[in-house]
């Protein structure tokens, strides 16, 4: 198929097991937009060190990264599929973009002060500086089409600015990027307790990984949190009873969900058999993924040839992208 002109770029921190937030907000449009543009997809490790890992993990957690987005659909023969620390020219536009990226605003970001909250003890200037970083990995390759879930929306409205500041300093070479779904919306996958959004961090018991085994699936599932049922027809749904429809519209199929929904609108809904329908569906889905997964985390010198192709599509693209931006500030002198 003839690709569309426009440029596709996104990333995954290898901060922990994938679940089906990255895989629904993220993974499976990339699997489609493989096929319809020139798509970079990355590890993002060097974002990673923002937190102070530990860093005798940081080779299994990335080879689980790439497995996780092989076995979910992404061909290495496609998409560049890279690790970022592999592409040098990052840290140079990094470095560029911020001399345009102001205190004010990067201390303003919701992740920043998340962060702030959650590791008072570590407020670096990498944290401070994420965003930044973030709009290096995507204005690197020129790319116009970001598809993450909605918690990164700001993160591309920063992005946005700094391409717009570059463009109205040096001269037109940025694209203004634009998170991107199929859907008409940024998803956000709810957790199964009803607060939050799944997490590869936090939240565990209530998150369900790519990783997880079949009886894992199904133990979380059982503990959701449900009540007796609506008291009166077509009433509102609580939260965590939203978030369990919204986890069953991911995964079941029409005629499962349009049951669920009548049962609930007429008030006979029997939330064990809706739980133990949705543990059936999830385990079908996540599955053959965990069992892929696996296979493919066996074979290093198969992760390694991608890694080294990825990263030698990413270079090319990265280096012209570079040459203009040197070029347009000025920093040539013979
Ligand atoms: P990260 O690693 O936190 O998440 C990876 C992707 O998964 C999406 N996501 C979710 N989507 C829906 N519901 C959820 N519960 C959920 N949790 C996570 C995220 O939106 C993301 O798309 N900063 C980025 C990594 C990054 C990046 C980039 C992304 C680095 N450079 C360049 C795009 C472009 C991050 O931490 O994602």
């Amino acid at each position: 198929m003839e690709k569309k002109q426009q440029i596709v770029m996104s990333g995954i921190r290898p901060t922990g097991f994938l679940h089906l937030g990255n895989y629904f907000g993220a993974l499976r449009n990339y699997v489609r937009m493989q096929d319809e543009f020139e798509c970079y997809f990355m590890v993002a490790d060097l974002h990673s060190l923002t937190t102070h890992p530990d860093t005798k993990q940081l080779k299994a957690n990335v080879h689980r990264v790439l497995a996780e987005n092989i076995a979910s659909g992404i061909d290495p023969d496609k998409a560049a599929l890279y690790c970022q620390s592999h592409i040098y020219e990052t840290n140079e536009l990094y470095l560029i973009l911020n001399m345009l990226a102001y205190k004010g605003e990067l201390e303003k970001t919701t992740t920043f002060k998340d962060k702030v909250r959650l590791q008072p003890e570590n407020v670096n200037a990498g944290l401070l500086t994420y965003p930044v970083l973030q709009a290096a990995d995507i204005l690197l390759h020129r790319a116009s089409l970001v598809p993450v879930g909605k918690d990164q929306e700001q993160h591309l409205e920063m992005a946005r600015n700094f391409a717009k500041r570059f463009n109205h300093r040096y001269g037109e070479v940025f694209p203004e990027p634009q998170a991107f779904n199929y859907g008409l919306e940024l998803i956000k996958v709810p957790s199964l307790d009803g607060s939050g959004k799944m997490s590869k961090s936090e939240n565990q018991n209530a998150t369900l990984y790519l990783a997880d085994d079949d009886d894992t699936i199904v133990n979380k599932i059982k503990k959701a949190k449900t009540d007796s049922g609506p008291a009166t027809p077509n009433a509102e749904k609580p939260d965590y009873i939203q978030n369990i429809f919204q986890l069953m519209r991911l995964v079941s199929s029409e005629e499962v969900i349009a049951k669920f929904e009548a049962d609930f609108n007429s008030c006979n809904i029997r939330y064990g058999d809706m739980k133990k329908q949705l543990a059936e569906d999830m385990v079908a889905f996540i599955r053959p993924i965990r069992e892929k997964v696996n296979a493919i985390l066996s074979d290093e010198k198969y992760l390694a040839g991608i890694m080294e192709l990825g990263a030698e599509k990413a270079r090319k693209s990265a280096k012209a992208t570079m040459e203009i931006v040197r070029e347009s500030i000025g920093l040539k002198y013979y």
